[in-house]
């Protein structure tokens, strides 16, 4: 009988151990959100953390879907008989792989990195192979230069035509696909590179050469990591775009645009040449985004070939594989075509980690 009720005082003791335990452990819950703890400790970007792995070679299928316009009536069209008739040829698909390299990390909160990206043909998805399918197109190096030469005098113009002529430089042109993006060989062209190396810097001219010469140059991006260290004094910065993690502070060591006149200042000074249009301090680069978006949230995301920030709003709550997500999609007035370019980016954010699934372009 004793031992049966020593065993029960034990038994009673122990539970209310185990009660005093679990009141306050979960008081500890409350106070400390272990939950949050590990997000923070597993979400911080820093030096070798599984998060720095998944950044460095992010896990994020990007495509690339490519519509081109063929013309069918270039000799009509030259001789003035018939309005410039085209035939849409596509999609010609190819994956773009985003890696981030050469990271430093700096004691102020920041990370800068060198992104490089790599194209691959994804013959599955695309109507035919661009290296021998073939299109009839403006040859644009020739419309961008007389498009430049537009308000020049008319020696200069003749000048044009009679190196263009020279050069026997077409107003069309019959190329691969290959060739209209990865770039084909102009004597304008040439000639150009020759007479002003400053102006026309390379020899062959593709639409995805010239993208990815910009895009794909060691661009050294500055990215903040923990914005709670130190705060960017530049006024142009909106303040809920400083309470965030992961946007651009600095790309090739400027917070902003230099060929479009943006004047690095110290501090908190203003330029008047300065203004949010050619400013990218405070926008994403595409690849990580800030946690905790709402569906009230706007963004900016810049890359180097898109020339400017593009403003990303949410459109919707969506629910992808049972996870909470928010869908973003470009601001309507982007080139004011309703956005049909970027169709869709989803974020899931249920788990709160912040990260594109897909994004077709
Ligand atoms: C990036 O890292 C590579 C290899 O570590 C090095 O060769 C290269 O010079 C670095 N580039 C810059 C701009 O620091
Ligand atoms: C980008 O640069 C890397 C290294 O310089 C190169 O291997 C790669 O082919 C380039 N990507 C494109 C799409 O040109
Ligand atoms: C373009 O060139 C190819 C090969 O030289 C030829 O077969 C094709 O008919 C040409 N297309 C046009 C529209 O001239
Ligand atoms: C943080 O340090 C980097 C590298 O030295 C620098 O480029 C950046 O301007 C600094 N940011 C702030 C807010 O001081
Ligand atoms: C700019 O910064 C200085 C010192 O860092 C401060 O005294 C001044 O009030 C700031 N000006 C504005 C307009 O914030």
């Amino acid at each position: 009988m004793v031992g049966a009720s020593s065993f029960r005082i034990q038994e009673i003791f122990l539970l209310a151990l185990f009660g005093v335990i679990m009141v306050i452990s979960s008081y500890f819950m409350f106070v400390y959100e272990p939950l949050l703890l590990l997000r923070k400790k597993v979400l911080t970007l820093s030096p070798g953390g599984i998060f720095f792995n998944m950044w460095s070679k992010p896990p994020v299928k990007i495509y690339l879907n490519l519509y081109l316009f063929s013309v069918t009536n270039q000799e009509k069209f030259i001789n003035g008989e018939e309005k410039l008739t085209v035939k849409e040829i596509g999609p010609y698909c190819f994956q773009e792989t985003l890696i981030h390299t050469n990271a430093t990390f700096h004691p102020n909160g920041t990370v800068s990195f060198i992104p490089i990206r790599h194209l691959t043909f994804i013959k599955e998805k695309s109507v035919g192979d661009y290296k021998t399918d073939r299109v009839v197109t403006p040859n644009l190096p020739l419309v961008g230069i007389s498009a430049m030469l537009r308000d020049s005098s008319m020696f200069t113009n003749l000048g044009l035509t009679m190196i263009s002529n020279t050069a026997n430089s077409k107003s069309f042109v019959n190329v691969t696909v290959n060739q209209y993006l990865f770039g084909y060989e102009d004597l304008l062209i040439k000639l150009g590179h020759t007479a002003l190396p400053t102006w026309i810097n390379f020899e062959n001219f593709g639409l995805f050469d010239r993208i990815f010469a910009v895009d794909n140059s060691s661009n050294v991006i500055t990215m903040t990591t923990d914005y709670t260290k130190k705060t960017p004094q530049n006024p142009l910065y909106k303040p809920e775009e400083v309470k965030r993690n992961y946007y651009i502070q600095e790309f090739n060591g400027s917070p902003g645009l230099r060929h479009w006149e943006y004047k690095d200042v110290e501090g908190n000074e203003t330029n008047s040449a300065n203004s949010r249009c050619n400013f990218i301090g405070g926008t994403f680069d595409g690849s990580l985004f800030p946690s905790d978006l709402t569906v009230n949230d706007e963004f900016r995301v810049y890359r180097r070939a898109f020339c400017r920030p593009l403003t990303i709003k949410a459109l919707r709550e969506v629910n992808v594989d049972g996870f909470e997500a928010i869908e973003f999609g470009l601001d309507d007035k982007f080139l004011s075509v309703p956005s049909k370019i970027l169709k869709t980016l989803v974020i899931v954010k249920t788990v709160k980690i912040v990260y594109l699934t897909e994004l077709q372009v």
